[in-house]
Formats: structure tokens, sequence, C-alpha cells
């Protein structure tokens, strides 16, 4: 069993190994229970400072980095695209290049490009997490996604997981679907034709249109939110408006009891209630939504903790 990850960056889920992946969450696991202190803070990366560059809008990815690297006890520092010199035209190399210069250690990174990260990690000097890559990759969702199925089954492997709803804008579809493949879940995908790019069964997943079908197959449901900055105003782009959506693919309390069953309901939020879920389901005792934001800091910890370890240092 290895103690090491085997990526020095962490830009993309397919590029992590199973044991990358069960090495995080054995990690975790050690971080949730120091979550559970009232002193929630551990000193290992007191010697390390991390740059927060958000160049798209976040709450819980970003409070949660923050938190993590605070919990760790690294230096921290947050960048906004707003407000910025990029306004003034400079590239991101020169940006982050310049942060860097002031002694930093690793980068977080949200950005709006897809392979934003992966550039990076080509040009700078420095370990880049990928938060967010357009519509690429959140490894760091996906991680957390797959803990807390973890968490409530108490297993991953041979779970059921659909996943439903806007996949052709999703970063966290796709990220989903490496990491439970790659612990032995099956995968489903549901949503509007409009919203789901062709050939996805090549990725060895199974697409059913009609969800209440799906519902009757999958033990979890992960319902993913519309991403309506991506496709133009109210959706009408891809369909015909959020009234129709939440009527055909929306989870509420009569769908949710037609599937007869304990489904664990999951959003990676932010939620459009009365959207993707209703109020009632996403207050269920069944719904898991808030405690993957709560594993989003001790898989945070993990990540940067396993990063951390690969970087030479000297002894503190
Ligand atoms: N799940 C997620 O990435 O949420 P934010 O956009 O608020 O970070």
């Amino acid at each position: 069993m290895s103690d090491q990850l085997s990526t020095e960056h962490l830009l993309g889920i397919k590029d992590l190994t199973t044991a990358d992946i069960e090495l995080i969450f054995r990690t975790a696991d050690g971080f949730k229970e120091v979550l559970g202190r009232s002193i929630k803070k551990v000193p290992s990366l007191r010697d390390i400072t991390i740059a927060n560059l958000f160049f798209e809008s976040s709450t819980r990815t970003r409070v949660s980095f923050e938190l993590a690297e605070k919990r760790l006890s690294a230096d921290v520092v947050n960048f906004s695209a707003s407000g910025s010199s990029v306004s003034k035209g400079e590239t991101l190399v020169d940006t982050v290049n310049n942060i860097l210069a002031m002694k930093v250690d690793m980068v977080v990174m949200r950005h709006p490009d897809p392979g934003a990260a992966m550039f990076l990690s080509r040009h700078v000097k420095a370990n880049i997490v990928n938060a967010g890559d357009g519509t690429h990759e959140h490894p760091t969702q996906a991680l957390l996604d797959a803990y807390s199925i973890r968490e409530k089954l108490g297993k991953v492997k041979g779970v059921k997981v659909l996943i439903v709803g806007d996949i052709l804008h999703s970063r966290v579809a796709l990220s989903n679907i490496f990491c439970l493949q790659k612990l032995g879940a099956e995968v489903m995908l549901s949503g509007p034709s409009t919203l789901m790019p062709k050939h996805m069964e090549s990725l060895g997943v199974r697409v059913e249109h009609d969800l209440d079908k799906a519902l009757r197959w999958c033990d979890v449901a992960n319902m993913l939110r519309i991403q309506l900055e991506r496709q133009g105003g109210d959706g009408v782009a891809n369909f015909p408006g959020l009234r129709e959506y939440a009527m055909r693919y929306g989870m509420d309390l009569r769908r949710y009891g037609r599937a007869e069953k304990d489904l664990v309901i999951m959003h990676p939020g932010p939620i459009n209630r009365g959207v993707e879920v209703s109020t009632e389901v996403a207050d269920h005792a069944n719904s898991i939504i808030l405690d993957q934001v709560e594993n989003g800091v001790a898989i945070r910890m993990a990540v940067l903790y396993l990063l951390a370890a690969r970087i030479p240092r000297t002894a503190v």
C-alpha cells in the first residue's frame, strides 16, 4: 500500500490511479477525525504557502479549500480575477509567475477554460490543483462525492449511481464518471438529449432518458445543476424552459416516492431549488448534500497534504 500519490498535480481524476484515490480517502479519514476535535488544526503545512486563484465564481470550493489550507496551518493568499491585473491584459502564466515569485508553493485554480490547469502545470514551477476547469474536470468534487457515498453506504464498489441533468456542461459529471468507475461503481446518465453529449456510452456508462426508469435502477441519484450561465439565460437554447425541465428531470417528493426505495440524493451545489430538486427532497433524511460539503474539507486537506509531501522540504 503506497503512502505517496503517483502525481505531483491534481489536474483531473483521469490521471489518478485507484490506489491514489484510496490513499486520498484513507488520509481524509484521519483529517475528518481532526475536524471533529475542538481544535480543528494540525501543523502539517506550516512551511507551505498556497495561492487560491479563482477566475470563475465559487462558494463551496473556494471556502472549502481555504478552510482546508488553514486547518493544515498553511499560509494562504486569495486571488480573484475581478479587480486584478488580468483585466489589464496580463496573461495567465505571467499572473501566476508573479504570484509564485512571492514564494508560493502550490496553486489551487478555478478557471472557465477546459485544460487551463493542465496548461499551467506545464508552464509554472508549482504543484497545481484543479478546482474546476470549464466543462472539463472538477476532481476534488468527484472525490468528495465518492467519499460521501462510501460514508453513507459503506462502499462504492458495486453501487449504482445515476447522474442526472446537464451532462453537456458539467465538469462534475466527467470527474464523477472517472472516479466512480475507478472505484468499481456502475454509472448511468439521465437527462434531456439536448444536454447529453453524443457517444457517452463509449465511456462505459449507460444512458436512460426516462428518469423514472433510471431511478428504479439506481441506489444513488446525483442531481446536477442546470448551468444557466453556460447556455444563455433561461436555458432556452437547450430546453424549452425551467418549468418543463423540473417536470421531466427534477426530483420532487412524488417522483422520489415512485422509486420505492431509500434512494440517496446528492447535488454538487449550488442548487436551483424547485428545478433540479424540490426543497422537500433537498432537505430529505436521505439527502447527503450537506455531508458532501462537510466532507469536502477533509478531502481537500488530504489532497493538499499528499501533494505537499512531494515537495522537497527541510524539516520544520
Ligand atoms: N460544487 C461547486 O463547485 O460549487 P461552487 O461553484 O460554489 O464552488
